[in-house]
């Protein structure tokens, strides 16, 4: 199982980057994570670039969520919803309509945020863009990861192993409900 993860922030220090780093120690070995990287390089959305031939960083983003059995975005809230470098990402991977990357890939959401009881607007909003663009979204409050610069030494702290399961069950046991579900439909 190959999956394309995305962070939603840019920052050096991010949790949220953090926490995708982690993932791999926790999750099941026949898990296969690939943090995209190209996030920062991706042009604003433009439909004059959105051509047959579109610039490089648009097309290694929409074959790397192709290739890719599911996509895990681990992102930041932003004033109550997700930032814009994510909801232009999401726009390039919109498009071309009848191919798009988007279209039936299942995708899961996750927010890492310092604060309490937050991120739940975030999620909400991402949730049903994705859901909009035909995406199949896992998503829910369990994978929101509140004061995250507490709980991601959890996940980074071996001894803990525990605790780790606790934020990563969810995502695993939904990607690999998402997957059954793929292929029960393809029968
Ligand atoms: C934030 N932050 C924030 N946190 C939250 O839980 N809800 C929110 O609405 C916001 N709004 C917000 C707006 C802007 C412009 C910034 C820069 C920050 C705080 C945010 O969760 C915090 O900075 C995280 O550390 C950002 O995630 P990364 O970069 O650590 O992954």
């Amino acid at each position: 199982m190959r999956i394309l993860a995305l962070s939603g922030s840019l920052r050096q220090e991010s949790f949220n980057t953090q926490l995708l780093r982690a993932l791999p120690s926790v999750a099941p070995c026949h898990m296969k994570f690939d943090i995209f990287d190209g996030l920062a390089g991706l042009p604003h959305y433009n439909q004059d670039l959105d051509v047959e031939d579109p610039p490089e960083p648009v097309r290694r983003w929409r074959t790397a969520i192709e290739e890719a059995d599911g996509l895990l975005i681990a992102t930041p809230e932003y004033n109550n919803s997700f930032p814009g470098v994510v909801k232009n990402a999401i726009d390039w991977a919109s498009r071309p309509v009848p191919s798009a990357a988007l279209l039936g890939k299942s995708v899961c959401v996750m927010v890492a945020t310092p604060g309490r009881n937050l991120g739940r607007n975030c999620m909400a909003d991402l949730s049903r863009v994705l859901h909009d663009c035909h995406a199949h979204v896992i998503s829910g409050p369990n994978l929101i990861v509140n004061e995250a610069n507490n709980r991601l030494q959890e996940v980074k702290d071996e001894t803990t192993g525990e605790n780790t399961t606790t934020i990563v069950d969810p995502f695993v046991q939904r990607i690999a409900t998402a997957q059954l579900h793929a292929l029960a439909e393809a029968v």
